[in-house]
């Protein structure tokens, strides 16, 4: 029998001691109010330029999203003050919902009012006992949890081995009723992608349905932006689901899932994380809509960030920095041999005016910490070339442990 400890405070104190809070001793690099430290740090006739955002196409400040946030905030008021099912909805729900499923090449798409729980109710609900969920191991936390919150069986493929998870369909696959694979369009931490066309392959010989995450790839994958499809020449209507955010590209938040009208139709009258959840603010339906117009008309930007990711991905390579498998689009790693390595680097940076947290023991495996750059068509090619000579021209470490100094119970 675990001992109790005494109570919730002394077993969180505890939880987040193991869970590395040593690190932010040596440096917290996180929470930075980000507003402010752009002011000072230009007031001070410096600069303030972050890679920690994931505005890919630099429209979070456009004149244009602002201006049909304000309209819509203006006639509608900022929340859709129930779930839209029993509360009713507003018209720039379904407007956005129209003009997002004719983009994406996809007969029917839901908004919910986020990306994360999006992946962890729509797993959740349609996956059961008797099925199976197929998911890579680098898999974003929201898909984990969608996997956990269902009696289906939960079987991990090695990341991005198309080869391992054929060879786990073949000797599993039988078991179970339904088979789910679900799959990320562009990896969050590595910023590699999926081989659409051997996963459809597979999926479809082994009779599986696949769900691929475009969180980053939409706006980013595809000369116009349209994902991962677009980008590896696959029809969407090859895809169960796909499931997207607005917190990246459409530079607002919320989620959506799309794919056949009766999948999606099923989904509008049963989703719990729809149903029991207030609909999406029309202002953010109206501020998202906007950014998605400005997606198809200003395809320049696109081009904009693949010429920026490409650029920072070569020059990181000149320099010796390790870009691991990242394919050179909107995210883009830089690995470093140990978490006081990676922090080291991440000061470095931000004392020199670029914002580059570190990530380290959460949400990527413990032996590879990272700086994690998200690329935007807004950096100028002076801040790819600032940021890159700075990490390579970094002060050289003393060698320290690797485990944090004060983790150790
Ligand atoms: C792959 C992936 N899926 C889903 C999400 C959740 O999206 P959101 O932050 O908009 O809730 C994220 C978040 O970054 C993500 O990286």
């Amino acid at each position: 029998m675990v001992p109790r400890t005494n109570s919730l405070a002394d077993y969180a104190t505890k939880r987040f001691r193991r869970a590395g809070k040593a690190y932010l001793e040596e440096y917290d690099p996180f929470f930075v109010a980000i507003d402010s430290a752009r002011r000072e740090a230009e007031a001070q006739g410096g600069h303030f330029v972050s890679f920690a955002n994931y505005d890919y196409l630099g429209i979070a400040g456009h004149p244009t999203v602002k201006a049909a946030a304000a309209a819509a905030l203006e006639s509608l008021g900022v929340g859709a003050l129930a779930s839209r099912l029993v509360g009713g909805e507003r018209s720039t729900h379904h407007v956005f919902e129209e003009s997002l499923a004719q983009f994406l090449g996809v007969e029917s798409v839901l908004t919910l009012v986020s990306g994360y729980l999006t992946n962890v109710t729509t797993i959740s609900h349609i996956m059961n006992i008797h099925d199976a969920i197929f998911l890579d191991e680098l898999s974003h936390n929201s898909i984990i949890c969608g996997a956990k919150g269902t009696s289906a069986a939960t079987i991990v493929f090695d990341h991005n081995d198309l080869d391992h998870l054929d060879f786990l369909l073949r000797e599993k696959h039988s078991t179970y009723r339904h088979v789910l694979i679900v799959a990320e369009a562009l990896y969050s931490m590595d910023g590699d992608i999926v081989d659409l066309p051997r996963l459809i392959e597979i999926k479809d010989r082994h009779k599986a349905w696949v769900l691929i995450d475009e969180a980053h790839s939409i706006g980013v994958l595809g000369q116009e932006g349209h994902g991962l499809c677009e980008y590896s020449g696959v029809d969407p209507a090859q895809i169960d689901l796909i499931i997207g955010t607005f917190s990246k590209t459409m530079a607002s938040c919320g989620g959506f899932i799309g794919g056949k009208a009766a999948v999606i139709e099923w989904l509008r009258y049963t989703l719990p994380g729809f149903v029991f959840s207030v609909g999406l603010s029309p202002v953010i339906a109206a501020a998202a809509q906007a950014a998605l117009q400005i997606v198809q008309k200003e395809t320049w930007r696109i081009e904009r960030l693949r010429h920026n990711a490409e650029l920072f991905v070569e020059l990181a390579r000149e320099a010796g920095l390790d870009t691991g498998p990242a394919i050179g689009r909107g995210v883009v790693p830089i690995l470093f041999a140990d978490s006081h390595e990676t922090l080291a680097a991440s000061r470095h940076l931000m004392s020199n005016g670029y914002y580059v947290p570190p990530i380290i023991q959460i949400g990527v495996p413990k032996n590879q910490p990272r700086l994690r750059f998200f690329l935007s068509a807004a950096h100028r090619t002076e801040d790819i070339r600032g940021v890159i000579n700075l990490l390579a021209r970094r002060p050289s470490q003393p060698s320290v442990s690797t485990q944090p100094v004060s983790a150790a119970t």
